[in-house]
């Protein structure tokens, strides 16, 4: 009895093994095969898993319609099928694999330069998204650390893509412990009014001593009429 358990067990194992090997490609085949095996959209041979990580976990992929540019959306599937299609569409060609950023290791103010220079001029200094002519630069609040490596490497949409030539891997640390840091600027030397800037700052400052003034005031009139 405990045998032919043990077989029903093998058996169940072997069949989750089997459709969790064959799901990735019946997937794509319901999900993606519509545009990318059609001169529709970009073939995916040779992207790697790296982009179809990126593609799908952001919810950029599936795109709804043709002719739009994909944005970041709730995800549908399960981790499972997600792993699947990444699975499968590295099968495809060789590519990339899913890069494993450390931006522990990365120096603030060189990812601070760095986004400067080569992110800013579209996703602004405290990466809260930006306009360029026929496309939206997104926030970046919502990107995991792995999610910025393959942006910066894919270059998605309008977006350039930084080879390691132009960004090596540790300048992409920076970057991204960087990008960390603006979700929550250390704000000492001001207070925090949504991040404007010195002007506002200023203006609430001599709110309170105008405040603080009147409450002077109000004490000296109450004494002298006392
Ligand atoms: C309605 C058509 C459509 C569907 C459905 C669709 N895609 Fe796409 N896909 C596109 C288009 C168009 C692009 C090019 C996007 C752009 O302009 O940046 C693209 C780009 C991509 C890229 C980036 C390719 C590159 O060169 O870096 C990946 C990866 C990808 N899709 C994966 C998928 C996967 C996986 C699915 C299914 C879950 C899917 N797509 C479903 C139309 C589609
Ligand atoms: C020319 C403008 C431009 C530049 C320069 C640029 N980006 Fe982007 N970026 C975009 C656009 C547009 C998208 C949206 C792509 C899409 O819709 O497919 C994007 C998407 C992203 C995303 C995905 C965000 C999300 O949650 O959807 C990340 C992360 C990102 N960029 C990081 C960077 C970093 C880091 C740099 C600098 C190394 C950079 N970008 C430089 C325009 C730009």
């Amino acid at each position: 009895m405990p045998r032919r358990l043990t077989g029903i067990a093998a058996l169940a194992a072997l069949v989750l093994v089997a459709t969790g090997a064959t799901s990735g490609k019946h997937l794509f085949g319901q999900e993606c095969a519509q545009c990318h095996d059609t001169s529709k959209a970009p073939s995916l041979r040779g992207v790697g898993a790296l982009a179809a990580d990126f593609y799908v976990r952001t919810g950029y992929m599936p795109l709804a319609h043709l002719g739009v540019q994909p944005h970041r959306s709730r995800v549908t599937f399960s981790e499972a099928q997600i792993r699947a299609l990444v699975a499968y569409v590295a099968s495809l060609g060789k590519g990339p694999a899913v890069p494993k950023p450390q931006p522990a290791r990365g120096n603030l103010s060189a990812g601070m330069q760095l986004f400067t220079d080569h992110c800013a001029g579209c996703h602004q200094v405290l990466a809260e998204g930006g306009l360029v002519t026929g496309a939206v630069p997104p926030a970046l609040g919502d990107a995991t650390p792995v999610q910025i490596a393959e942006a910066v490497r894919i270059g998605p949409y309008v977006m350039p893509r930084f080879t390691k030539h132009a960004i090596s891997d540790r300048q992409l640390d920076s970057i991204i412990r960087y990008v960390e840091y603006t979700r929550h600027p250390d704000d000492s030397g001001g207070w925090s009014i949504g991040h404007i800037g010195p002007v506002p700052e200023g203006l609430v400052t001599w709110f309170i001593a105008i405040v603080v003034l009147l409450g002077v005031c109000f004490a000296a009139g109450k004494r002298l009429r006392a």
